[in-house]
């Protein structure tokens, strides 16, 4: 499963998925592997807001905190490469899915429901999650936004287990997208171009 880590990437890294997809966790442990720094956008926005994501919500609603996420990440963006967890509905505005595509390197961290509600059960303090009940919400969010983070560059299936798992499917993943993107004769494969998956059967 280890290998080689592929030479860290010109352009950064996105990790996008629902709330309890692992974004954060393994964000950290792939920046590290490439060698690259790891920004966590929610922190990012908490930071620049100097509020949590929840008081941003209960003072001034989710419109604000999205149009806030969409500058901050710009922001990001704009600098040098990095993996960057994105918050579960950043990918989903589409101003900043053409800023991420143009950009950087997008992967879904894809996961079923029952895992997402295992991982969200650990936390407290996502808005979306307080008023009412976590597992008609996520399946409501699940079936909006997963036909959207299909657009990613690349699907990678969160794995229940060690995260070094994923991990290696990621590094994997990320070999093949750039491998393709070598032979298609471009440094990166054309906007909207094949997705690259890597489902672990099972
Ligand atoms: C959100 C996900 C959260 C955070 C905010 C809204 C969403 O980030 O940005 O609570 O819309 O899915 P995580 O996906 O990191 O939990």
């Amino acid at each position: 499963m280890s290998g080689a880590a592929p030479p860290a990437p010109s352009r950064s890294i996105v990790l996008v998925g629902l709330m309890g997809a692992g974004k954060s966790n393994i964000g950290r442990r792939l920046a590290a592997r490439l060698h690259l720094s790891f920004v966590d956008a929610d922190a990012e926005i908490e930071a620049a807001a100097g509020a949590t994501i929840e008081e941003i919500f209960e003072r001034h609603g989710e419109a604000y905190f999205r149009a806030g996420e969409r500058r901050v990440i710009a922001r990001l963006l704009d600098g040098p490469p990095h993996v960057l967890a994105a918050g579960g509905g950043a990918f989903m505005d589409p101003e900043t899915r053409a800023r991420i595509r143009t950009r950087a390197i997008s992967i879904w961290l894809r996961a079923d429901l029952e895992l997402l509600l295992t991982r969200v059960a650990r936390r407290d303090n996502r808005p979306l999650l307080k008023d009412g009940d976590r597992r008609a919400i996520l399946t409501a969010l699940i079936e909006k936004r997963h036909p959207i983070y299909a657009e990613a560059d690349i699907i990678v299936d969160s794995i229940d287990g060690p995260p070094e798992l994923t991990l290696g499917q990621i590094l994997a993943a990320l070999k093949a997208f750039r491998a393709d993107a070598r032979s298609s004769g471009s440094p990166f494969p054309s906007p909207g171009g094949a997705t690259t998956f890597l489902s672990v059967p099972g």
